[in-house]
């Protein structure tokens, strides 16, 4: 049997950690839907051609380790803005919804376009300065050499890109529990984010 859970957010709202989470805490499948269009952008930077990197993207395409960094996110958004793009990685994720077992998928554009009849859909969000303190904190843990204005700027300046591009912009479902994790701990926000699941399993 198939159930759906569809997370959205902007970057760095904590959509990954409360995914990895709540796929674990119900046994369920994870897609990190970012990573497709992480993987694309880096092939691009590579030299490809954006619609020709989606339409051949490869599962050891989604396992470089340099996908994570500044340069990547940024090259990952502005190829998310090509509707064939977009289009060419719609089959992929549909598919992984649908697996038996459950599956929980995050990104931008879950709930609205890709699976708008998942049975659970969250929008998970902060403000961006607590966001890209978060990122901030991330990244120089990783060793990145960044300032603190220059991750709030690409903060806003993706959250600018991925809500107003035509195609698939960042917005909450109609159906989708909004998570402000601005004030909330990642255990709470864990927490919430199962009580609300739970109640739609029964
Ligand atoms: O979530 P992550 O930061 O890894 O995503 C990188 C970029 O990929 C986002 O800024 C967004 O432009 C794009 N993306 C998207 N739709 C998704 C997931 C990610 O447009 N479902």
């Amino acid at each position: 049997m198939s159930f759906t859970i569809a997370i959205d957010g902007p970057a760095a709202a904590g959509k990954g950690t409360l995914s990895k989470a709540v796929a674990a805490h119900f046994g369920f499948a994870h897609l990190d839907t970012g990573l497709l269009y992480r993987a694309t952008g880096r092939r691009v930077l590579d030299g490809l051609d954006p619609v020709a990197a989606a339409e051949s993207l490869r599962p050891e395409d989604l396992d470089r380790d340099d996908l994570r960094t500044p340069e990547v996110a940024d090259a990952a958004s502005k190829v998310a803005a090509i509707a064939e793009v977009r289009a060419a990685l719609v089959d992929f994720q549909r598919a992984f919804a649908r697996r038996s077992g459950g599956a929980v998928l995050d990104g931008r554009d879950i709930g609205t376009v890709i699976c708008p009849e998942a049975e659970v859909k969250l929008f998970v969000t902060a403000s961006a300065e607590v966001r890209a303190e978060r990122r901030y904190l991330e990244l120089t843990g990783q060793g990145h050499a960044v300032t603190r204005a220059q991750v709030l700027a690409d903060v806003q300046a993706r959250d600018a890109r991925d809500s107003e591009r035509a195609t698939a912009p960042l917005k909450p479902a109609a159906d989708a529990v909004v998570l402000d994790t601005s004030e909330l701990s990642i255990e709470a926000a864990v927490a919430r984010a199962i009580a609300v699941i739970e109640a739609a399993r029964r």
